[in-house]
């Protein structure tokens, strides 16, 4: 009976749902956000897998619309950020970990690649947690790579610990508007089975090239950085952030 079940296609959960009809949302109207609906949504974020069970990562919420406005500017002056009603910021974390290092009179081995990464991988997941989470009760999200702009400003404003800094934000809120969906890279141009397989792939890029360039032009965008290749070779040819390196050094992450 099992084997019989397997073979039939999978029904539709609503979690694949809630993941298929993810757009970022960067207009929220004035409901606000209740501690209650935020408190489930980052308790159920916190049950993401973790590496060694370290849970190297910690969220502020940020709600005071001073702080808010400060992140916004830090960010590039990205008005989402001051206008959404709760902000969150998802840091790489080991500062408990040195803690329970020294606990036990020990120290802790962390200025590696390998620390770094476990934290920033930790901090995303439940980041994606949270996004998911959120959407999944109808509400909006935009995570904020703008927090590495100035990552100890962004430190500074949330009185991080040493050893700690922020590898996105979130805006989070109830949608103003909910754009249409962005095409992604066609299936062909990611998935791989069993071995990687590069064949096809520039026909792909090809392909979405114009899927791109159609949907902006769908939503009145300028399409001059509608092509993804064109708009990737133009901004990834030179550095971006050449200074985070120094920075979260600084902040307690050597990623050697
Ligand atoms: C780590 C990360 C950082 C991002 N940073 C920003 C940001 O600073 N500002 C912004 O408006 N969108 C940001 N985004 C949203 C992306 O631009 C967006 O996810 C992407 O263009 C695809 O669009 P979609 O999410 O609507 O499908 C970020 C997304 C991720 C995953």
């Amino acid at each position: 009976v099992t084997e019989n079940i397997a073979m039939l296609p999978a029904k539709k959960s609503e979690t694949i749902r809630t993941l298929e009809s993810h757009v970022s949302i960067r207009s929220f109207n004035s409901t606000p956000v209740s501690e209650e609906t935020l408190a489930m949504v980052l308790n159920a974020a916190r049950r993401a897998p973790t590496s060694s069970n370290l849970q190297a990562y910690s969220v502020v919420v940020v709600r005071d619309p001073e702080t808010r406005r400060r992140l916004s500017i830090l960010a590039g002056n990205q008005r989402h950020v001051a206008e959404a009603p709760v902000f969150l910021a998802f840091c790489a974390d080991i500062s408990r970990i040195r803690l329970a290092c020294q606990l036990h009179s020990k120290e802790l081995a962390g200025d590696t690649l390998e620390m770094g990464l476990v934290a920033v991988i930790d901090a995303a997941l439940v980041g994606m947690n949270v996004a998911s989470a959120a959407e999944s009760l109808g509400m909006g999200t935009v995570m904020i790579g703008g927090m590495r702009n100035h990552p100890l400003e962004v430190a500074a404003t949330l009185a991080l610990p040493e050893g700690a800094f922020v590898i996105f934000g979130m805006c989070i809120g109830w949608p103003e508007r909910r754009p249409p969906q962005k095409p992604r890279l066609p299936e062909a141009a990611v998935i791989h089975y069993e071995r990687y397989n590069s064949d096809g792939v520039e026909q792909a890029l090809d392909e979405y090239d114009r899927q791109l360039e159609s949907h902006f032009r769908g939503i009145d965008k300028p399409t001059d950085k509608a092509s993804w290749t064109r708009r990737v070779a133009t901004e990834f040819s030179r550095v971006r952030r050449g200074e985070l390196r120094a920075a979260v050094r600084r902040l307690g992450f050597a990623f050697d």
